[in-house]
């Protein structure tokens, strides 16, 4: 089961990126860092293919059996660099494909618009949205970045549930 973890902030030093790569960590699973490796914007041309970016993303994505968006929330929605590297793919790369949901937020109750406009776009793309999906809140982290103990238990339950949902294999 190859599983990839999209970390969809483009700063560096952001938090989603911390959050990403602890989950991809729990996961085992790829990560991609769109901070890293950067896409250029879509423009739906075909010389876009050749990007070695581009072509790295989409065979990613293509051999991959379950995906993981985590973004954060700017500006009552998912990150532009989240949707903007969505573009390059297409419903064959998530028909039937478990997702599961993160958003990380800047408090005061945001986060939960990121997620729910993810679900809007992931219909969008076919994929198989989990209900459950969580927010990481600026509490959530500790002084160097990483996960307090009482979220990395929270994560871990819904990482539990997103294993679950993982059709049986004989
Ligand atoms: C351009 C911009 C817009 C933002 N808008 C929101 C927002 O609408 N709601 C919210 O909860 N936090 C907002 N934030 C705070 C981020 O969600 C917060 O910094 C969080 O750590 C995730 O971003 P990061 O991965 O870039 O660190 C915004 C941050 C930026 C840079």
């Amino acid at each position: 089961m190859n599983i990839t973890v999209i970390s969809g902030t483009p700063r560096k030093q952001g938090r989603t990126r911390q959050a990403a790569t602890k989950v991809a960590e729990k996961l085992q699973a790829s990560l991609i860092d769109l901070s890293e490796d950067q896409l250029p914007l879509f423009d739906g041309t075909k010389q876009q293919e050749h990007h070695p970016a581009v072509m790295k993303f989409k065979k990613t994505a293509a051999e991959t059996d379950a995906f993981v968006w985590v973004s954060p929330e700017y500006h009552n929605g998912m990150s532009g660099a989240l949707k903007n590297a969505l573009e390059f793919l297409d419903g064959s790369h998530f028909k039937g494909k478990t997702t599961l949901l993160f958003s990380v937020c800047g408090g005061g109750k945001g986060g939960i618009n990121a997620v729910n406009q993810m679900r809007t776009v992931g219909r969008g793309l076919y994929a198989m949205i989990l209900p459950q999906q969580m927010v990481f809140d600026p509490e959530d982290f500790d002084a160097e970045g990483g996960i307090k103990k009482g979220t990395e238990d929270r994560l871990d339950s819904v990482l539990a549930e997103f294993h679950q949902s993982f059709p049986v294999t004989n």
